[in-house]
């Protein structure tokens, strides 16, 4: 069968202002949809870039002082190198004052102008100068632009207009013959419910007598083109219209990603254009929301933005993506504010999926010296059943662009291995030597679901989906993603092989504003040999504020520079803590692994030595020595200590 194709695109953003969350956004959903459809075995093709053209990019170049074409390089700059930053692999990145892009302008406005669709004519108008077009009063709030809340102007003047009209009856019938045109579905409503009203036709040129910035009509030298319709032209300009190859193999499934500011361009003029120069229309436009910042939409022009290479300096970059693609439903729009990445952080990647990744790895390590025993017979099947259902529901969810779902269903399989580790309860198979193989064949099958969770993230998070790959002592594919259809069968981790130590995949964020509570005074204090008076009564309900947990310690390492804290993560059952503990004098980290432990499950978060401490584990002192507290007999964590 014939390979088949994808075409994805970004708008190309103005370049009077630096690029903001608001573009790293679309420009990572495109990303993510574009991994998404190579993993499935399409050839693609991603374009993103720059609209260059036109008044607002005048005024930004005179409050700097400079030529419009200087300041568009500057800026155009910024959001091309933004890209590798967010780890976005476009294909190509287009700018609308490159001269191949130009002649596609000269020669659709030639087409359409021989075919008898645009006509001269003088016209008065109201105007809004940010959004470059003429406004009817119905659309406007309380008298203003509802984007820039500033009053049009009225304008009057001579100039080309292009015949939209005409096609009015045609586009109503392609978007209802063609239901994914506009997705999702509150989008097509918009556009039609907007179609129920006269369309009027598009004033396509500006005077040069108020504007020289922009692409000369080929048919009057005294004008150049309206942005939009210059801007638009870009998609097919980019794949070599008409007759590259490229243009012939990408251009028939095409699918824009916009947000839902810019619709009527890419919903209304962009098919028409198409359909008047006799060109097959897109296959789609994927419509999403804004990001919000206290309740209102982040903008250049209201200067509440935050800056995409700040957060991911911060944060890192597969959390920021997985943050973005997790946190806003695609279609509604989503608030950003700090509070919730650094909880998505926390509690999806370092909870739940890096734990799960360290209390894997670790248990092998411990029991089988890292080595992969394998099961030569799979006994335990019903990790693959789920498997098989995250995988179903990633891709039903990843077609129609709802990342957030096809994040959420990897998630629950997650869940389900959680489950499946206290089920099986390896530390209790472990104890008993009749049962080595079932403990190799629950922690194979865990391993197995890691590789599945491996493959689903990837297209939102492809770094660590390299990371855990490697762990797992996987060959990566040549282009370094494993394709939908090579995810099953169950059971392709290489047995025998000697696994490494797992490393911290995502470290927690340590949550502002909250103090140590040990303080160094404490810490003095036991210096002194040590029979510390009883201290005060206290009630029962005062002990019962206190939830101690039996936990596990999964992992151990010395902190640098100090000789007796050692970094701890303690498995409590539902999650995994990383606990600060001052018993690297007594204890070697590997003796501790797989101790069972009484731990402070309560106890406030603090920083030690530069380390997050989620929790206290209790020791006794013997001769100056630190003892653990533990049981006589092995059991699961997470249960509470009376
Ligand atoms: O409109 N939330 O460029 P532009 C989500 N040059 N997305 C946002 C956003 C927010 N708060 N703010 C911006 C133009 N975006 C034209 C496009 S295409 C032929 C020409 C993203 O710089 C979103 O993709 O104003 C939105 O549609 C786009 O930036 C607008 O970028
Ligand atoms: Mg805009």
């Amino acid at each position: 069968m014939e390979k088949q194709h994808q075409f994805f695109t970004t708008p190309i953003y103005y370049v009077n202002a630096k690029p903001h969350l608001g573009h790293a956004y679309t420009s990572i959903a495109a990303d993510v949809a574009t991994r998404y459809k190579r993993m499935d075995n399409l050839d693609t093709y991603f374009l993103t870039g720059t609209d260059e053209h036109g008044d607002k990019i005048v005024q930004a170049a005179e409050k700097e002082n400079t030529s419009p074409k200087a300041y568009a390089d500057r800026i155009s700059r910024l959001f091309k190198d933004l890209l590798p930053l967010l780890h976005i692999e476009n294909d190509q990145f287009i700018r609308t004052t490159d001269t191949d892009h130009i002649k596609v302008v000269q020669a659709i406005l030639t087409k359409i102008h021989d075919s008898g669709d645009i006509y001269f004519s003088s016209y008065e108008g109201i105007y809004c100068f940010g959004c470059e077009r003429f406004y009817q009063e119905r659309e406007l709030v309380d008298g203003k632009c509802p984007d820039h809340g500033v009053e049009p102007q009225v304008i009057k003047e001579s100039n080309y207009f292009f015949k939209m009209s005409k096609y009015q009856d045609w586009l109503i019938d392609h978007i209802k013959s063609n239901p994914d045109f506009i997705r999702p579905e509150q989008y097509k409503n918009e556009i039609l419910s907007f179609l129920k009203e006269p369309l009027e036709d598009l004033c396509i040129s500006r005077p040069k007598s108020r504007l020289t910035w922009g692409i000369t009509l080929p048919f009057d030298q005294d004008y150049v083109t309206y942005v939009w319709f210059d801007a638009l032209v870009n998609y097919i300009s980019a794949l070599g219209y008409p007759d590259k190859n490229k243009f012939k193999k990408f251009w028939p499934s095409t699918r824009h990603f916009v947000a839902k500011d810019i619709i009527k361009p890419h919903g209304i003029y962009w098919p028409i254009m198409l359909k008047a120069a006799g060109l097959p229309i897109y296959d789609g436009l994927n419509v999403h929301g804004f990001w919000n910042i206290k309740g209102s939409k982040m903008s250049k022009s209201i200067g509440n933005v935050t800056d995409p290479i700040e957060v991911t300096q911060e944060f890192g970059v597969d959390q920021f993506r997985y943050f973005l693609m997790r946190e806003m439903v695609f279609g509604l729009d989503a608030n950003f504010t700090e509070d919730v990445i650094v909880s998505r952080i926390n509690s999806d990647l370092a909870n739940d999926l890096g734990n799960l990744v360290s209390r894997v790895l670790s248990m092998n390590h411990r029991y089988f010296n890292g080595k992969v025993m394998g099961a030569a017979t799979l006994v335990e099947y019903s990790l693959e059943t789920d498997a098989v259902k995250a995988i179903d529901a990633f891709k039903g969810a990843m077609e129609i662009c709802q990342f957030h779902k096809g994040l959420a269903s990897t998630w629950t399989f997650i869940s389900a291995m959680n489950k499946y580790i206290d089920t099986h309860e390896p530390w209790s198979l472990a104890k008993d030597e009749s049962k080595e193989s079932t403990l190799g064949t629950v922690l194979y099958n865990l391993m197995e679901g890691l590789r599945v969770v491996s493959c689903l993230i990837y297209p939102v998070m492809p770094e660590t989906s390299r990371k855990i790959q490697l762990a797992l002592g996987l060959d990566l594919p040549a282009r370094g993603f494993f394709k939908l259809d090579q995810i099953l069968p169950w059971g392709q981790i290489k047995k025998d092989v000697c696994l490494d130590k797992p490393e911290i995949l995502f470290p927690r964020i340590e949550i502002k504003n909250q103090v140590p509570t040990q303080t160094k005074n404490a810490a003095i204090k036991r210096e002194k040999p040590f029979k510390p008076p009883l201290k005060e009564e206290i009630t029962f309900d005062d002990f019962s504020k206190i939830d101690l947990r039996t936990g596990t310690i999964l992992s151990a390492e010395k902190i640098e520079k100090s000789n007796k804290l050692l970094k701890l993560m303690v498995d409590l059952g539902p999650e995994t803590r990383q606990v600060i503990a001052g018993i690297g004098k007594n204890y070697a980290p590997d003796d501790l692994i797989g101790k069972q432990v009484i731990v402070v499950a309560n106890l406030k978060e603090a920083r030690i030595m530069g380390e997050t401490s989620q929790g206290m584990i209790l020791a006794a002192t013997h001769k100056k020595k630190l003892i653990l507290s533990g049981f006589d007999k092995e059991f699961s964590p997470g249960n509470p200590v009376k």
